[in-house]
């Protein structure tokens, strides 16, 4: 069964919150039958899949892209569609721009920021929205830890509280310190989802990519489960490896057993 916003608000206090990005259809499928409750398709596809430096290169296009591939691979599963870099610059655009994540195959759109009017526009247009805060990867500088001081921590304080206020049922915040994602966690009614913001968050999100180990570049606070960029490597070598020296294809391998005539 599909879970809605209204199941991860309930879940809150009582059992955590999974979450993984997945931006193929092979992914989405596999992070379904394991039972993921929700999946986002988020513009770090821009940095993790498609090359660019930076998420503000993902356009709407890209976007609706993969929430289509990931939803043909994850038919029973809450995804979440990111809103990239300039299509929420005001309430009737980020609309526009929601709806056609929403057609993709999104159940819900996630924006950066303290976007109060948006968000309050979205939910008023039947479009349940996930809020993001700390870390803002479309407009940062770098991406260094913030909320250390105490006038930063009390802002990001602030912006949760209102991203809730707004509407939103769901927040994530990235890259923040513990205990300020446990202070903000225990003042909110919505779900908290982390990401490098410690334990005491509701939920948990990790970039599939940075997880799988496929990728050259892991931020410190993700965990790698696989070392798949191994064994891609291995694939390819030995793949060249046979062809040269002809060993693949024999002629005693047949391709009969497959489900591929
Ligand atoms: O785009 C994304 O994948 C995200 C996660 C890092 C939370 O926003």
């Amino acid at each position: 069964m599909k879970m809605n916003p209204q199941d991860f608000v309930a879940m809150k206090g009582c059992k955590p919150i999974p979450m993984l990005t997945a931006y193929t259809c092979p992914v989405a499928r596999s992070v379904e039958e394991a039972k993921v409750p929700v999946i986002l398709v988020g513009d770090t596809v821009g940095m993790v899949e498609m090359g660019f430096d930076s998420t503000r290169d993902v356009t709407i296009e890209h976007m609706e892209y993969h929430i289509g591939a990931v939803r043909r691979g994850a038919k029973k599963t809450h995804i979440i569609g990111d809103l990239p870099y300039g299509t929420d610059v005001d309430p009737e655009t980020a609309f526009i721009n929601a709806q056609r994540l929403m057609q993709a195959g999104a159940d819900s759109v996630k924006l950066e920021g303290p976007n109060i009017e948006v968000i309050e526009h979205l939910v008023k247009r039947s479009i349940p929205v996930v809020g993001h805060t700390g870390l803002l990867p479309q407009t940062a500088k770098n991406f260094k830890q913030v909320g250390r001081s105490g006038e930063e921590a009390k802002r990001i304080m602030e912006e949760a509280q209102s991203i809730e206020n707004a509407g939103a049922f769901m927040v994530v915040l990235e890259h923040i310190p513990y205990s300020l994602a446990g202070e903000i966690t225990e003042a909110l009614f919505i779900p908290t989802i982390g990401i490098g913001a410690g334990p005491d968050c509701d939920g948990q999100v990790l970039v599939i990519n940075d997880a799988l180990g496929l990728g050259d570049y892991w931020p410190p606070f993700s965990k790698q489960y696989a070392y798949v960029s191994k064994t891609v490597l291995k694939v390819a070598n030995e793949f060249s490896a046979e062809v040269e020296s002809m060993k693949f294809p024999s002629n005693i391998i047949q391709f009969t057993g497959s489900n591929r005539s």
